[in-house]
């Protein structure tokens, strides 16, 4: 029997067909995370915990702590972002908490990214902060708060200061993970939040 090159991929054996072509692995899409996200989202921070001092956590998190975190920001309406593949495993995840407790600190948030292994140099991390940015505009936060590691968090001092982030100060000697002192690098961003709308009642 002949086969045109064209009729191969209906009339081969499935074993002598030419291999379809891969799908675009790198498709995601970001939006705000919800209670099924959390599993996921808990797995890859706590990948940082174990392998790196870019966190100053040394125990995994909890899913309970994870749940509750969850709950605090969803009451405070403080944007908490998840960038999902197609099948909706989450790859990375961007949120801001509030910087301090005392109420007239209410407009200045202190912001968190991570991405799942594999996610890095794409260009994701940039997307991320750039949605959270805006999320945080248009919930009137004022200042973005950024406290990085001072010891192998060269991508995320990179991503802060692309993204408009300007270093205010840096700690030295304060944290203590691995054996070693590790530092904290602080970074702000002003942000322009987006105006109340004026009711057009009268
Ligand atoms: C920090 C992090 C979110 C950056 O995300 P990313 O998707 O890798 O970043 P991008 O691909 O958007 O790249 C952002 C910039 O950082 C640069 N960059 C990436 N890795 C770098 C590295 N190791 N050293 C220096 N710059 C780096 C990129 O070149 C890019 O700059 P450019 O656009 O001028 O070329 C990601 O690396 C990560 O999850 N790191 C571990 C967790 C972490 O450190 N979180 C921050 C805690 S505060």
């Amino acid at each position: 029997m002949q086969f045109e090159p064209g009729d191969q991929r209906r009339r081969l054996p499935r074993h002598l067909r030419e291999p379809a072509p891969e799908p675009d692995s790198f498709v995601y899409t970001i939006r705000t995370a919800q209670p099924r996200d959390l599993p996921d989202i808990r797995a890859i921070y706590n990948h940082y915990v174990t392998n790196s001092v870019v966190t100053f956590d040394e125990k995994n998190s909890t899913h309970r702590s994870w749940r509750e975190k969850f709950a605090m920001l969803s009451r405070l309406g403080l944007p908490f972002l998840v960038a999902v593949t197609p099948s909706n495993q989450v790859i990375g995840y961007a949120l801001v908490q509030p910087w301090a407790s005392k109420s007239a600190f209410r407009y200045t948030a202190e912001n968190s990214i991570y991405l799942g292994p594999g996610a890095g140099g794409k260009g994701l991390g940039t997307a991320l902060l750039d949605a959270l940015i805006t999320a945080c505009e248009q919930v009137r936060l004022r200042e973005i708060v950024a406290v990085i590691s001072d010891s192998g968090a060269e991508a995320s001092l990179h991503l802060h200061r692309k993204a408009g982030f300007r270093e205010v100060g840096r700690m030295g000697g304060v944290g203590f993970k691995f054996g070693r002192s590790l530092g904290t690098v602080y970074l702000q961003k002003s942000l322009t939040p987006v105006p109340r709308r004026r009711s057009t009642r009268r």
